[in-house]
């Protein structure tokens, strides 16, 4: 009875060791397989150097960029979690890496490299990764369709490549992208419209590109977008009135395209800055027409304004505010009309005003003297009258005063020699 117990016992203990052995061998080859895949790759890049690390000496886990961990199971066995290797000098392509066999990877980090050819479809089977940065590379190809199914990316930039064809509408299945980095490739085609169901994100970057077509409506359910750049593309039609649903929008830049109409007057009617949030408004070199948005007055959280360059009417000394954190404004190259306030002076923080190019009238007021961090004044070419006030004399960090093609008066203030930075270009025709 009793041996037939221990043969039992025996009879337990060996198949639960078959069953345990292979298992164990297979999570340890496993990493033998992360290693070689990565090796793999090594070989197929250019001046490898800064990869020394990697060689058979020693564990995966020991090299250079490469981080392990334990899986979740808790068993005490390593798995590649992260590969970090920004700025390391590496050149050649990405289709030999294996990325079957890194299904653990949570960060993938390639920035500031030298690493051209295809971003591989194959890529998708990285299937746990929640980062991926591929920034400033030499990628030429399309975005794979089947990056869409990378559900647990949080954070993907493939910015400063020259990435060809369109953004892919699969994107949209990455409900957890929280910042999306497109900007500074060669991409066409119209803004996916799906780029509105990625309600989780907070950053979205596809400036300069060729992307052309209207903003789509829907990236006004992006509600906890803080940053929103669409800078330098070939986009036409007007501002989504949907935009303004964007209540925590701090940055929104959406120059240099050729949007026109009465937008930004329809746009004025709703409150850009809803939010009191908004810091940078950047929406130069359009076609927009029509005043400068009364609801711009309220927003005291402004830093940068640039609205040059475009068609804008109406009074300056009427639309604008008092915006204690603004350093930069430019208004010029529009049809704005009224005069320059003395409300203005309690700009404190102004570095740059430029608002030349337009039709202000009047006279500059004394109280800009009390603009102290002032560096850059470009009035020129408008219908201003009288003279430059003495209180310039303050104005110690001025040293680019453009007051051109107007209708002042009389001589430079001999308090103009307490100025201290030189060069001063005074342009005075
Ligand atoms: C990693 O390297 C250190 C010394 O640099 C060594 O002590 C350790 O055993 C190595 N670990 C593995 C897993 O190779
Ligand atoms: C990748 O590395 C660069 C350089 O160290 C760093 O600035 C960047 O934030 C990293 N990317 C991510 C997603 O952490
Ligand atoms: C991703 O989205 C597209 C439509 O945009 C859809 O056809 C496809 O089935 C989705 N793929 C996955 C893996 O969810
Ligand atoms: C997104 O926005 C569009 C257009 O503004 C709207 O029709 C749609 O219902 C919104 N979808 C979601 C999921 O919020
Ligand atoms: C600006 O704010 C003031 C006080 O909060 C309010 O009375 C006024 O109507 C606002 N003006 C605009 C144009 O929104
Ligand atoms: C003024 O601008 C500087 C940067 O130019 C910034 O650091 C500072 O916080 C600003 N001050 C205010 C009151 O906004
Ligand atoms: C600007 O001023 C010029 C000359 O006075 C005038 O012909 C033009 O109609 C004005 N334009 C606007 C938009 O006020
Ligand atoms: C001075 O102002 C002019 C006109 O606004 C501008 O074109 C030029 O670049 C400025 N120069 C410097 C040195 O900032």
């Amino acid at each position: 009875m009793a041996s037939q117990l221990h043969k039992t016992l025996l009879c337990a203990t060996l198949l639960l060791l078959l069953l345990l052995l292979p298992r164990a061998l297979l999570v340890k080859a496993s990493l033998g397989s992360q290693g070689r895949a990565l090796l793999h790759w090594k070989a197929t890049l250019r001046s490898p150097q800064s990869l020394r690390s990697w060689n058979l000496n020693s564990s995966p886990c020991n090299w250079t960029g490469v981080t392990c961990n334990y899986p979740v199971t808790g068993r005490r066995r390593s798995v590649i979690t992260e590969i970090s290797l920004p700025r390391m000098g590496l050149a050649g392509p990405l289709d030999a890496l294996d990325f079957s066999a890194l299904g653990s990877l949570l960060r993938l980090n390639l920035s500031y490299n030298q690493l051209g050819g295809a971003i591989p479809p194959a890529i998708s089977a990285l299937s746990r990764l929640v980062s991926l940065d591929l920034t400033s590379n030499q990628f030429t190809s399309k975005i794979p369709v089947g990056m869409g199914s990378m559900k647990e990316l949080r954070f993907l930039s493939l910015s400063q490549n020259q990435m060809v064809g369109t953004i892919p509408p699969s994107l949209n299945n990455l409900t957890g992208l929280m910042s999306l980095h497109l900007e500074d490739n060669k991409l066409v085609g119209v803004i996916p419209k799906e780029l509105g169901r990625l309600h989780e994100l907070m950053y979205l970057d596809i400036g300069v590109n060729r992307l052309s077509g209207s903003i789509p409506s829907s990236l006004g359910n992006l509600t906890k977008l803080y940053h929103l750049d669409l800078y330098q593309n070939q986009l036409t039609g007007v501002i989504p009135r949907e935009l303004t649903n964007l209540v925590n929008l701090v940055y929104l830049s959406i120059a240099d395209n050729t949007l026109t109409g009465g937008v930004l007057s329809s746009f004025g009617n709703l409150n850009i800055c809803k939010s009191g949030v908004l810091q940078y408004l950047i929406l130069s070199m359009n076609n927009f027409q029509g005043p400068i948005p009364i609801t711009l007055k309220n927003c005291t959280t402004l830093e940068r304004v640039r609205l040059e360059y475009n068609q804008l009417t109406g009074d300056v000394s009427q639309c604008l505010g008092v915006y204690p954190h603004l350093y930069y404004m430019d208004l010029s190259f529009n049809l704005l009309s009224g005069t320059v306030s003395p409300d203005w002076a309690r700009w404190h923080n102004l570095t740059r005003l430029r608002i030349s190019n337009n039709n202000i009238t009047g006279v500059i007021p004394t109280e800009f003297g009390q603009l102290t961090k002032l560096q850059d004044l470009d009035l020129s070419s408008n219908y201003l009258q009288g003279e430059i006030p003495k209180s310039f004399g303050s104005l110690t960090l001025l040293y680019n005063l453009s007051l051109g093609n107007n209708q002042l008066v009389g001589h430079v203030p001999p308090e103009f020699g307490m100025l201290s930075n030189i060069p001063i270009f005074i342009i005075w025709i």
